[in-house]
């Protein structure tokens, strides 16, 4: 066994040295039964015996840490992977900044960072139980597979968070293992924990904007565990990073192929208004502006995963040196933020004001600005398709006080520029900004599955390049 080459003998594959640590293998052992019952329950529904083109992490080298293969997905082999031991890593911000990184869990802050890894552990079987329907109207192969691939890693992810708890927290990691296991996306009784994560993945736009703005929320919550004094989470929260682009490719690339083809529509057909939703709808394409109001859908959803504006338990997760910022090592500052402050939205008399307040206070609202700014990259590949067609039309994410369930904005209506409509005018405005019930049927009208080699359906443009630099018509699925 080494750390960048995984031990793939026994039933988990790992680099964390499980043969010599009977205790941990053991509990794994005895979860997985459990897990795989999850899966066969709660996985992609109707595709479990189909053979799926998936990569599989084989090392967490960087130059090259997948393989592809042909898996059926509940024989994929979901390990355990932590990237290299970084020597001498320091905790590189709160109180205990510049000490050694700990190995072992500070019993000081024992509970908070087991909330931190439940937390997140928690998101990740969530969208597997959310994008369970979603094979059934896949529109090709190609997008089929990658919605498996994420799906199996959303798996892995769990098995990391699991990992952790199991090996770290005793018996109460046992217990909070078993119960990632029991709670359901959307379940009435046992929820999971995180709104956004209790929300339905209705259709294929859906699951692209999820995977552009709530697996995006992902990567940011990682890119802060990464940075965490406790070096095991911070070496799994790494490996996990690198899985989480593909995630993200999927969710901005599809959206993409989604407006590259309604703009070919709309060109074919001599349209020039992006607002003649009829006249584009006709075309079996989804209409500039409904994506638009889906993106407004996701984005607002997802900036509740950052909580609230002023916020003790993040200040408290950064002082005990826990959960850093994104990219901690490229801030210049003192990486303790006991002084200085930081600019917030605020509503400040029924007002959407700015205002500094202590840094440390400050932190899920900095988190979430370097969300917003991401994904403001990702908006601009969609854009500059629209561009390259000439079709008067930007998408833009909404204001941040727009459509929000948590933090100081929950108790406002807002429209997309952050102005505050009365609960009259929202109700009578929703469906300008929010998909109504008449834009999800004609989605959905849309979501007829392609099977077929090479084939897609006619609501969205094929992908520059195949996965693995596959063929167009390549079969990513065989289905049994
Ligand atoms: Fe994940
Ligand atoms: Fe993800």
């Amino acid at each position: 066994m080494n750390v960048i080459n995984v031990d793939y003998d026994g039933m988990i594959p790992n680099n964390v040295g499980l043969n010599q640590d009977i205790r941990v293998r053991k509990a794994l052992e005895k979860w997985h039964p459990g897990y795989l019952d999850w899966w066969q329950d709660m996985g992609p529904e109707g595709f479990q015996q189909a053979l799926v083109y998936l990569r599989t992490a084989v090392s967490v080298d960087p130059k090259g840490w997948a393989k592809f293969d042909y898996v059926r997905m509940p024989e994929y082999k979901w390990g355990i992977l932590l990237a290299p031991q970084v020597e001498d890593r320091k905790v590189p911000f709160g109180v205990h900044r510049g000490e050694k990184a700990w190995q072992e869990v500070p019993g000081e802050h024992r509970a908070m960072l087991r909330r931190l890894i439940v937390i997140q552990g928690d998101t990740e079987p969530a969208s597997v139980e959310q994008q369970r329907h979603l094979g059934k109207t896949a529109p090709s192969l190609y997008d089929m597979r990658n919605l498996f691939q994420v799906n199996v890693e959303e798996g892995r992810h769990l098995w990391a968070m699991v990992y952790l708890l199991q090996k770290y927290f005793g018996a109460d990691g046992r217990d909070e293992a078993e119960a990632l296991l029991q709670r359901r996306s959307g379940d009435a009784d046992t929820p999971r924990m995180l709104g956004a994560f209790n929300e339905k993945t209705p259709d294929w736009l859906s699951f692209f904007m999820f995977t552009t703005f709530t697996d995006r929320d992902g990567k940011m919550q990682l890119e802060a565990l990464a940075q965490s004094g406790f070096d095991p989470l911070s070496r799994t929260c790494r490996f996990m990073l690198t899985e989480e682009a593909h995630h993200m490719f999927v969710g901005e690339t599809g959206v993409t192929r989604v407006v590259e083809r309604t703009c070919q529509a709309m060109k074919d057909a001599g349209i020039d208004d992006p607002y003649d939703i009829e006249a584009v709808r006709r075309l079996g394409v989804i209409d500039l502006p409904t994506v638009q109001k889906k993106a407004n859908l996701h984005f607002s959803l997802s900036l509740d995963l950052f909580g609230n504006e002023i916020s003790t338990n993040a200040a408290n997760a950064f002082h005990a040196g826990l959960k850093g910022r994104f990219r901690e090592e490229r801030i210049k500052d003192d990486h303790q933020l006991e002084s200085g402050t930081y600019p917030v939205l605020r509503l400040i008399d029924g007002k959407i004001e700015k205002q500094d307040v202590p840094a440390l206070s400050g932190l899920n609202m900095r988190l979430r600005d370097d969300y917003v700014a991401d994904c403001n990259v990702g908006i601009g590949r969609w854009n500059r398709v629209i561009e390259t067609f000439n079709i008067p039309f930007q998408i833009k994410l909404p204001h941040v006080a727009f459509h929000r369930h948590i933090g100081e904005f929950s108790s406002v209506r807002a429209d997309v520029d952050g102005n505050i409509l009365s609960d009259a005018e929202w109700e009578k405005r929703r469906a300008e900004f929010l998909p109504s019930d008449s834009d999800r049927d004609f989605i959905e009208s849309l979501m007829t599955p392609q099977y077929e080699p090479g084939k897609f359906a006619g609501w969205i443009a094929p992908p520059k390049v195949g996965i693995d630099n596959k063929p167009g018509d390549f079969e990513y699925v065989k289905i049994a």
